[in-house]
């Protein structure tokens, strides 16, 4: 870390086993202080204790800031009310990737190398049929994207800028194909190619949505509500995921795999997979009358039961991703003629009774990004199984953005954690028969 990240409130002191050891303190643009531990252990042999990384910076990054007290989110500075309101997803890819927001002839090259990298190679068709057809998208999603290294050697070179910036580009592109793909094969519909006269939301849409007996129009609000989803979705600064990625990517791995292993870990209840668990706990419940029992559950400490779309690791406030899902899910439903959906009045009861709950103000539970994102992606066409798979499509720019960003970090080395080690120690071997 550059000395001008010092911090002129001076260095932190740690005093242990009558020693005092002196640990630099680093200055962010906004947001905690640092700590710098990274030579606690050479100095005096002991480790810190973080399970679940709560107090632990893994990295320096100038991507994404998250204020989880006063519900903030910025990419590269910008608020994402504001990027949502007047950007498109590739607009905001660009900014995530490249630090600035593209002028017009950067756009336009931008938008068109996406766009001209759609297609898959047509032999990677050939991996669907090798699911069930009911095999879970995420499952197949994940499959495929870990299987584009085999397809695109000439961007696996993780020290070639060149070919880092190919490779970012082609999972850009290619994610809406494979995922369109992946619904296509759920529901055996035939897949439909990408088409380059179409923007990147409509793309996805027209290659879910479209069979090859008829024309099929993108409808302007949906795909803009596309866009916007997107957009809430593209990046959250060191979450489970991008920290997978990022871990991934320590050990030289290429970018797919990397991308592959983020998909994974997306995939979990406690993380991307709470938009379709958050839908499904919305029609268990049903009907207004049986929030309250539900809610009780989700206060019992014996009971497992969580409110899915409820809480957030760092957001201890409404997450700004969460009031604009909103108000998107009501324009969809609008737009479609859906605002008397039963499980948005269920969503809206819950989400008043919650946050006049105690339990819920004291925890600080709020809803976050993944509460209204069921209700809306169900509205626009897509089955709760592909929920999780959207978000990947839209992380992924976050995704490599902070791979990228790792590998250019000149403080990055290959990341290997320690443990506080509590099993058996001297432990005599006992031959198998006098066991
Ligand atoms: C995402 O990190 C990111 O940025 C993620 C994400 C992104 O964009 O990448 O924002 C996307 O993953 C959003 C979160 C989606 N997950 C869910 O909606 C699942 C339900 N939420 C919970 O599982 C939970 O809130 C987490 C996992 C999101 C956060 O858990 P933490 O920070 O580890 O907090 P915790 O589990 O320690 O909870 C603190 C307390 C606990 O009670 P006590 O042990 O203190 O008595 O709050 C309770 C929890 O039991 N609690 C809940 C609750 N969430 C936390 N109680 C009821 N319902 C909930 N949803």
């Amino acid at each position: 870390m550059t000395d001008s990240k010092k911090s002129n409130n001076g260095p932190a002191f740690i005093e242990h086993n009558k020693k005092t050891y002196e640990l630099p303190v680093y200055e962010p643009s906004i947001g905690p202080k640092v700590i710098d531990i990274s030579k606690l252990y050479a100095q005096a042999n002991v480790f810190t204790y973080d399970p679940g990384f709560t107090s632990t910076a893994n990295c320096a990054s100038s991507i994404t800031y998250v204020d989880g007290d006063n519900g903030i989110l910025l990419y590269r500075g910008y608020k994402i009310e504001d990027l949502v309101e007047n950007a498109d997803f590739l607009e905001v890819s660009y900014l995530l990737l490249n630090g600035k927001l593209p002028n017009n002839k950067e756009k336009k090259q931008f938008d068109a190398s996406v766009t001209n990298h759609t297609m898959l190679h047509e032999q990677m068709s050939k991996f669907y049929t090798g699911f069930r057809r009911d095999a879970h998208p995420m499952a197949i999603t994940c499959g495929v994207i870990g299987a584009l290294s085999a397809f695109y050697h000439d961007s696996t070179d993780i020290n070639d800028p060149l070919q880092r910036m190919i490779a970012s580009r082609r999972l850009i592109a290619k994610m809406p194909t494979i995922a369109a793909m992946a619904y296509k094969y759920s529901t055996g519909q035939p897949f439909v190619y990408p088409r380059n006269d179409l923007d990147y939301a409509s793309n996805f849409m027209h290659m879910c949505f479209s069979v090859p007996c008829e024309d099929y129009h993108v409808n302007e609000l949906l795909s803009k509500a596309m866009h916007k989803i997107f957009i809430l979705h593209a990046d959250h600064e060191q979450n489970a995921s991008t920290s997978t990625v990022r871990l991934a990517g320590s050990s030289g791995a290429n970018p797919f795999a990397c991308i592959a292993a983020g998909v994974a870990c997306l995939w979990g209840p406690a993380h991307g997979g709470a938009n379709e668990a958050a839908l499904n706990m919305l029609e268990e419940i049903k009907t207004v009358d049986r929030i309250p029992e539900y809610v009780n559950k989700a206060k019992d400490p014996n009971d497992p039961f969580r409110l899915m779309g409820f809480g957030h690791r760092v957001y201890k406030s409404y997450d700004p991703r969460a009031r604009i899902m909103q108000k998107t899910c009501h324009e969809v439903l609008d737009a479609l003629k859906l605002k008397d959906e039963p499980l948005l009045q269920v969503a809206m009861e819950l989400e008043r009774i919650a946050l006049e709950d105690q339990y819920f103000i004291d925890k600080k539970l709020y809803p976050n990004v993944d509460f209204y994102s069921g209700i809306t992606l169900r509205a626009l066409g897509f089955p709760k199984d592909m929920f999780t798979v959207l978000f990947a499509v839209a992380r992924t720019v976050g995704w490599i953005s902070q791979w990228n960003e790792m590998i250019e970090d000149p403080e990055q080395k290959i990341g290997r954690p320690r443990q506080l080690y509590t099993g058996d120690i001297d432990k005599e071997y006992v031959n198998i028969d006098n066991r």
